[in-house]
């Protein structure tokens, strides 16, 4: 296991690219098991989930290259397989993913059921009320979905639930009904960019689909899909973790391959938070820099447009500089604070009851020895490690690169002082490492 090493202080300064979108990326391969045709995806970013998932289709009988540095030639060789094991699903949620497609193309699926995770209870009905509805049998068993249909047949099927409408559960249902008979209305779909990607992905193998973007989407199913090629949007929730890093060490970056619309809501919220951010006139970059004044401000995570829940700790980290109290509240997973108790070991003043985070900001943080407990959490110890004055020690930040592509790489190209460590016994204490110190 690694562990990082990261002395704060140093203003990030410089340009960075960002990579493909985790969150795109990891439908749209488990989508391609819906062709026999080949598929080619580029922009698809180097992480631990596109291995596991890659590992997860190998073993549903799917081919797959490294064309590439962020190039993947996909295509299916075998259909006998319909089963996605624990082993490999407990690794990662997006596996379910593999439900939808599964069940389309081989009329069989049995899919481990992801469980909870430490961002909160993670139910998946509906995802199987959409499913049923498309025709399929379908029961949990022994800690497995098992779902069965002939062809599937299109209806009209709501996504929303009690925290607002899900993704990847309009993902499955979107990947089912493109080989169903007849239309299929999703409606209160989720309108996150990486929806859009995925339709525009299917439509590119031949699918009919229409309305992503809005909450209602049609689906006129077809009987097969083609092969095709396709790129991967930028990942917004890594462009906003490298803003939000920029800002909170009073640094200027210039962050490339970014959609602008899809971050509206993030650059927003970000002005009200005194930072000055300008959209180059190439319309894929934006630059992000500290302005003259932190300014404390109040938000709520809720589905896009919103802020999105992925950037609700790296804010609450940032924040912790902003002198004044400012409010994350996080609608879509009410309990994703785990991040909370840690920045607080580093000195922040964060009092976290229910679904928000009421933050006393102004302080100096200080280095400490912390713990990732999951993805964008471990992310907001990076943040707040930058901005600490002397050393901090992340520990179990794989949990990082499952979503970040070398993060640690990219922040050292902005100045960060940073290092990649394994982590071993010896290493087991408070005291800063010596590698820190010279790096
Ligand atoms: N929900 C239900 N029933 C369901 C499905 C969801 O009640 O059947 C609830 C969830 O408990 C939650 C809300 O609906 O309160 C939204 O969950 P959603 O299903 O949209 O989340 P997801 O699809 O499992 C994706 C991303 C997450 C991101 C959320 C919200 C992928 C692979 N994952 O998860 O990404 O936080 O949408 O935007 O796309 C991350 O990248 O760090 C991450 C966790």
């Amino acid at each position: 296991m690694d562990l990082l090493v990261i002395r704060g202080g140093s203003p990030l300064r410089g340009t960075v690219r960002v990579s493909g979108a985790k969150n795109s990326a990891l439908p749209i391969m488990a989508a391609a098991l819906l062709t026999d045709g080949p598929v080619r995806l580029r922009e698809v970013p180097r992480l631990s989930d596109v291995s596991t998932l890659s590992q997860l289709l190998r073993f549903l009988g799917m081919e797959i290259d490294e064309t590439g540095p962020n190039e993947l030639a996909l295509e299916v060789k075998d259909r006998r397989s319909f089963t996605a094991p624990y082993d490999l699903v407990r690794k990662m949620r997006a596996s379910i993913c593999v439900l939808g497609p599964l069940l389309a193309r081989r009329g069989r699926a049995k899919v481990s059921l992801p469980g909870g995770c430490n961002i909160g209870h993670r139910p998946i009905d509906l995802h199987l009320r959409g499913l049923e509805a498309l025709g399929a049998r379908v029961r949990v068993e022994n800690g497995y979905v098992l779902a069965s249909a002939g062809r599937l047949k299109g209806a009209t099927i709501d996504m929303a639930g009690p925290q607002g409408t899900t993704v990847t559960g309009t993902a499955n249902i979107l990947t089912a009904a493109v080989l169903a008979s007849g239309t299929t209305t999703i409606t209160s779909a989720a309108l996150e960019p990486e929806i859009v990607d995925l339709a525009h992905f299917l439509n590119s193998l031949g699918a009919r689909i229409s309305g992503q973007g809005t909450s209602v989407i049609r689906v006129e199913g077809v009987p097969a899909l083609n092969g095709g090629a396709h790129a991967v949007i930028p990942d917004r929730i890594e462009a906003a973790t490298l803003m939000t890093a920029a800002i909170a060490t009073r640094g200027e970056v210039m962050i490339s391959n970014v959609e602008p619309a899809h971050l509206a809501s993030v650059t927003q919220l970000l002005r009200r938070a005194g930072a000055a951010i300008e959209i180059a006139p190439s319309g894929t970059a934006i630059e992000a820099a500290a302005g003259p004044q932190w300014r404390p401000v109040e938000f709520s995570a809720i589905p896009y447009p919103g802020i999105p829940t992925d950037v609700q700790a790296q804010f609450t980290a940032m924040l912790t500089a902003a002198p004044g109290i400012s409010i994350a509240a996080d609608n879509v997973f009410p309990n994703r604070f785990m991040h909370v108790s840690e920045l607080c070991r580093m000195g922040a003043r964060i009092e976290q009851s229910g679904d928000r985070a009421v933050i006393h900001g102004g302080t100096r943080l200080t280095g400490a020895s912390v713990m990732a407990s999951d993805l964008r959490a471990s992310a907001a110890l990076v943040i707040a490690a930058l901005t600490a004055e002397g050393d901090t020690t992340i520990r179990r930040v794989y949990h990082l690169d499952r979503g970040y592509e070398r993060l640690d790489l990219k922040l050292s190209s902005l100045g960060a002082n940073i290092v990649r460590l394994r982590d071993t016994p010896e290493l087991l204490t408070d005291s800063p490492l010596p590698q820190a110190r010279a790096a």
